[in-house]
């Protein structure tokens, strides 16, 4: 038997899985950050904060040999997230690594051309977690999820049983939904996200500049889920 057959699902060990996870991110972050210092960035802003500030709610997918192959990782409730990420993960950012310097923040980069500034200025933005255009997301949906697994482990079966792990243990503390923030043209991701039981949410977010429901102007997605 291969380890792959022996993989199972179980919560995160921070001190044991996070440096597996980082690179589980940096493997399959979309396609525009998968290179050079914005690649580098992008685990600490979609996987390392929540391994630090909410444990309790990141599942790993272990290959078999202890090996973190895949995970999620969740906020249970955003507005708590984004207080505690700026008071307790943005100041210990630059002992991490100096390429995590803050970047002067305004004006807002242009990603087509400033890839690397736009995603440092989103991870000294928590705030944006919060959604303003639309307060209603977090009121009915307060927590937040980000889902990667890596290749050789798709479709097996292990994304849906890391989202039921992470609904059950949301559910236990009566969080009442969950949403996530996805790019558009991640095709298979949104197939997953609605064979599992996500919808679009139902509301026009951006002024109507999209033409769609549950879809920023940027082209992305908000997919959420009642529990
Ligand atoms: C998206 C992702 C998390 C899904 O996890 P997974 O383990 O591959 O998905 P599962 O095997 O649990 O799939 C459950 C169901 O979702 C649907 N599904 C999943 N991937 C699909 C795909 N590529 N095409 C069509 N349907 C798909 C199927 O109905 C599947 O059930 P089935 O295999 O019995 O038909 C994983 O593929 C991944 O990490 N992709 C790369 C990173 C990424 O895109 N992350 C999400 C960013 S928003």
């Amino acid at each position: 038997m291969t380890s792959e057959n022996k993989a199972f699902v179980r919560l995160v060990d921070p001190i044991k899985d996070t440096a597996a996870c980082l690179d589980v991110c940096k493997k399959t972050v979309g396609p525009a950050l998968r290179t050079g210092t914005p690649n580098l960035i992008s685990p600490y802003i979609w996987c390392l904060p929540y391994i630090r500030l909410c444990p309790e709610y990141c599942f790993v997918v272990d290959d078999g040999d202890g090996n973190a192959v895949g995970y999620v990782v969740c906020a249970p409730d955003n507005v708590t997230f984004a207080e505690r990420f700026r008071e307790e993960y943005i100041p210990i950012l630059e002992s991490l690594d100096p390429i995590l310097k803050k970047p002067p923040m305004d004006p807002p980069a242009d990603w087509g051309k400033e890839l690397t500034l736009g995603v440092l200025q989103c991870l000294y933005s928590p705030e944006e977690l919060l959604h303003p255009v639309c307060p209603r997301l977090i009121e009915e949906y307060p927590a937040h999820l980000h889902i990667d697994i890596l290749p050789e482990f798709q479709r097996k079966g292990f994304g849906k049983e890391l989202m039921e792990a992470l609904w059950a243990r949301l559910r236990k503390d009566d969080i009442p939904g969950v949403h996530l923030v996805m790019e558009a043209g991640n095709v298979n991701a949104q197939k997953f996200y609605l064979a599992i039981g996500y919808n679009r949410f139902g509301e026009v977010v951006d002024g109507g500049k999209s033409g769609e429901v549950g879809k920023e102007d940027n082209g992305n997605l908000w997919m959420v889920k009642k529990l």
